[in-house]
């Protein structure tokens, strides 16, 4: 054979697979046209992840503009995967409350990333039931207690921080700050890691490994594995050495193991944060009927179970609580007379109980602050991509009938500043949330 006929036959070769290719992309693009949902028009490639993300414009903006377009239920493309956007409030009920049943899977990881896949926001079904109900109880209201003593020391380390720089007539720059007081409650308390965030910002080794991890968050082979989806298994491969080799995944990771394996020896331990709940409700559950009681064999939680979970417990709260702090505080400071009446009501009850630290019943008796962090997180919701659902099967969802595996995203964000829902929406009225 030639080797004019060889370059012939591998062109012929490459041309029917790339036919074949872009017309299965099209068929996999033609799911919102078969069930007569508007959509944004798909790249072949990208799908509209481009717009969503390479725009220049906040994703928000991005999906406020469809929104208007396209009306409350449309649909986009990311790469190959269709997703579902809904802000009808009826039919977000049915998906997250009514019919859950069909419903109680976020999407399925395009990869399967490490520790991500072990953890709540990774599990899938029954498991993930499983270890949320082992996992809801760590965070009861008598649980929380008795990490408010944690949190009161690391809050008193922030205030003396900000007196000695307002007493030096310096700038105090918030944001940096609350991430530094969130890091370390968070580490103490789900991680059983003691840091100096606050004191030792951009020294202390845990602190600087967050920030690290945060600014490469996205991670390449995610994209590449939603363009071209064959080459999942293979993103998953290479993705999984580097994260778990990644410095704060390995630091968590191997502190962890430590701590656990010190704990086993030690059962007497006096430790009150989630990771020794977390082992202990992992171990301690009963079978059987009440004369009968035999311990389960097999754990609740398995070990990885329980790392993985602390590692996402660590993620999920440490910006999400610096972000809401930090708006927080930028409200009360450009509205002095919000700020005024939520001191008083922080003195009275301090005064009430005679302490100048706050125990968490008396948290539960600030509602103005309640009212007041609600319209924070309103205006400025942390979370605003995240809450989505899977439908585990062919769905009738209003009035059309939805595939099964299909995502459906909830715009939080347009939800919390629709007119309709919030009258004058870009104002800050912590009026609104008067209980009745
Ligand atoms: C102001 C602070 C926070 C905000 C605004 C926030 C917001 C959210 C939202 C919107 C979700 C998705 C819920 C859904 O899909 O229905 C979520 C889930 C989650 N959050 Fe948070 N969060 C905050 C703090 C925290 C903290 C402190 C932790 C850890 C201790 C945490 C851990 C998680 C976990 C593990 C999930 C997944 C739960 C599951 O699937 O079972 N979050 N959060």
């Amino acid at each position: 054979m030639g080797v004019i006929t060889l370059v012939l036959i591998l062109l012929a070769a490459v041309l029917a697979y790339t036919v074949i290719w872009v017309h299965h992309r099209r068929q996999q693009h033609a799911v919102f046209s078969r069930i007569g949902i508007p959509y944004v028009p798909p790249h072949l490639i990208y799908g509209s992840n481009h717009i969503l993300r390479g725009s220049g414009k906040m994703t928000i903006d991005v999906i406020g503009q469809w929104l208007q377009q396209y009306g409350k239920i449309f649909g986009y493309y990311i790469g190959w995967k269709p997703t579902l956007v809904v802000a009808d409030l009826d039919l977000i009920k049915t998906v997250l409350i009514k019919d859950f049943h069909n419903f109680s899977n976020r999407p399925k990881l395009v990869i399967n990333a490490q520790p991500v896949v072990n953890t709540l926001v990774g599990l899938r079904d029954q498991r993930w039931k499983d270890v949320r109900s082992v996992l809801a109880p760590t965070f009861s209201m008598v649980k929380m207690k008795h990490m408010a003593g944690i949190m009161n020391e690391k809050i008193n380390v922030l205030m003396k921080i900000i007196e000695e720089k307002s007493s030096n007539g310096e700038n105090v720059e918030m944001y940096s700050i609350f991430q530094g007081l969130t890091l370390d409650v968070i580490s103490e308390c789900a991680l059983a890691m003691k840091t100096q965030c606050q004191q030792k910002q951009n020294k202390d080794e845990m602190f600087k490994a967050v920030r690290e991890f945060l600014k490469n968050a996205i991670n390449p082979a995610i994209l590449l594995a939603l363009y071209f989806p064959y080459f999942a298994s293979l993103m998953s491969f290479f993705s999984n050495r580097l994260a778990l080799s990644g410095r704060m995944t390995r630091m968590i990771i191997d502190h962890l193991k430590g701590v656990i394996a010190v704990r086993r020896q030690d059962i007497d331990t006096r430790s009150v944060d989630v990771l020794q709940l977390m082992l202990e409700a992992a171990e301690s559950r009963y079978q059987g009927n009440e004369d009968d009681k035999v311990w389960i064999k097999h754990k609740l939680l398995t070990d990885e179970e329980i790392i993985a979970n602390a590692w996402v417990f660590m993620l999920g709260g440490f910006e999400t609580t610096a972000n809401s702090l930090t708006y927080t505080a930028y409200l009360l400071a450009t509205h002095p007379e919000v700020q005024q009446r939520l001191y008083e009501e922080v003195c009275n009850v301090t005064k009430e109980s005679g302490k100048v630290t706050l125990t968490y019943e008396d948290v539960q008796q600030l509602k103005y602050l309640d009212q007041v962090f609600s319209e924070s997180l309103r205006l400025y919701p942390p979370v605003v991509t995240f809450i989505m659902r899977e439908s585990a099967d062919d769905f009738k969802l209003g009035d059309y009938l939805i595939p099964k595996d299909l995502s459906i995203l909830v715009p939080i964000w347009q939800i919390h500043h629709d007119p309709q829902y919030w009258p004058d929406p870009h104002t800050f009225d912590p009026e609104r949330n008067v209980s009745k």
